[in-house]
């Protein structure tokens, strides 16, 4: 089969021929048809050995069920959060698969793991949130557009720090770019780091939780002396890094994109025999919201592809 694997400590030029995955226990064989890319993956291409299939996210169709009778029957249609995404073909683990509803493209689909079930554990973690204010700090980001729109899902009020709001688009929620001048949250998904996560921890109140959950802005938080100190209820950060047992919220994902209740964001798509240009459109900025990889781009049994 054909993959995007590290090369040289780097993105390769096109997909290269590697040997077919092997099914161990408990592992479905899944034919990807689209995979979507995470900042991180790109940042991080380095820390991975030569040869590794690149890529966490993907969406197609099982070619084989598990032989232990667990996840989807073969032929099913599938979104996985598992390693090795960025290939023709992928064993994966079923507790790392869900089906995905009829009607949902699987480009959509593919979008949705990392951004997805960091938005909905990081959410979920803060406790309730029913007329609750939680602020979303890099709400224009992939991660960002799917937490703005689970946390309004669940009842708060959404305050969403942008740094462009014409950029942005309309996210559906209360839009800053700047947080002081910000009332007082109960709840904050932190994507951003840096200065943002210590202006955001100041907005903080007595018993509320902040999940810092990635770094964007690329800067270090430098917390004046006290400024953790406070009397009363403890305000908490948490780090944030879940990615256990997905099937169960990749299901409740895919389940609210059916219902028209979750737009998944795709936010461009390209055929992965050119990945530098897809890179560059990221590391540009030119990307708003999940840049997707398509494994054939004149596959028709997807009606995702027709937009090609
Ligand atoms: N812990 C986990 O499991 C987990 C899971 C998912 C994501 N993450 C992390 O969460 C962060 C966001 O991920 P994503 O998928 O949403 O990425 P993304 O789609 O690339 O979005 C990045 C966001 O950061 C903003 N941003 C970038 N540089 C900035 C700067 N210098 N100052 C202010 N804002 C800046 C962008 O604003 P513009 O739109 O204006 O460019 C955008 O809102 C990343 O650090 C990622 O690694 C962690």
């Amino acid at each position: 089969m054909r993959a995007l694997i590290v090369s040289g400590g780097a993105l390769p030029a096109a997909p290269v021929t590697v040997p077919d995955p092997e099914p161990g226990p408990g592992q479905a064989l899944v034919e990807i048809h689209h995979a979507s890319v995470n900042p991180s993956e790109l940042r991080h291409i380095g820390h991975f050995p030569d040869g590794a299939v690149l890529g966490y996210d993907s969406a197609g169709v099982v070619l084989r069920a598990a032989e232990d009778g667990t996840g989807p029957a073969a032929g099913a249609r599938v979104v996985a959060f598992a390693a090795g995404a960025w290939a023709e073909r992928a064993a994966f683990p079923t507790d790392a698969l869900a089906v995905v509803p009829d009607g949902v493209h699987l480009a959509d689909a593919a979008a949705l793991p990392m951004a997805g079930l960091a938005a909905l554990r990081s959410l979920r973690a803060t406790g309730p949130l029913l007329g609750r204010r939680v602020l979303v700090t890099g709400a224009s980001g992939a991660t960002g557009r799917l937490a703005v729109q689970l946390a309004r899902r669940a009842g708060a009020h959404v305050i969403a720090q942008v740094r462009d709001p014409a950029r942005a688009g309309d996210l559906g929620a209360e839009t800053v770019t700047d947080l002081d001048g910000v009332e007082p949250v109960d709840a904050v998904i932190e994507l951003l780091g840096g200065p943002y996560l210590v202006a955001a921890w100041r907005l903080l109140r007595p018993g509320g939780n902040l999940q810092s959950v990635g770094w964007a802005a690329g800067e270090p938080a430098v917390f004046v002396p006290n400024s953790t100190f406070v009397l009363g209820e403890a305000r908490t950060i948490s780090s944030f890094g879940d990615a256990a047992a997905p099937a169960a919220d990749l299901a409740y994902l895919v389940e609210l994109v059916a219902r028209g209740e979750l737009s998944a964001g795709v936010g461009g798509r390209w055929s992965w025999e050119r990945p530098g240009e897809m890179a560059a459109a990221i590391r540009d900025g030119k990307v708003r919201g999940k840049a997707i990889i398509d494994m054939d781009p004149t596959r028709t049994d997807d009606p995702a592809n027709n937009q090609l």
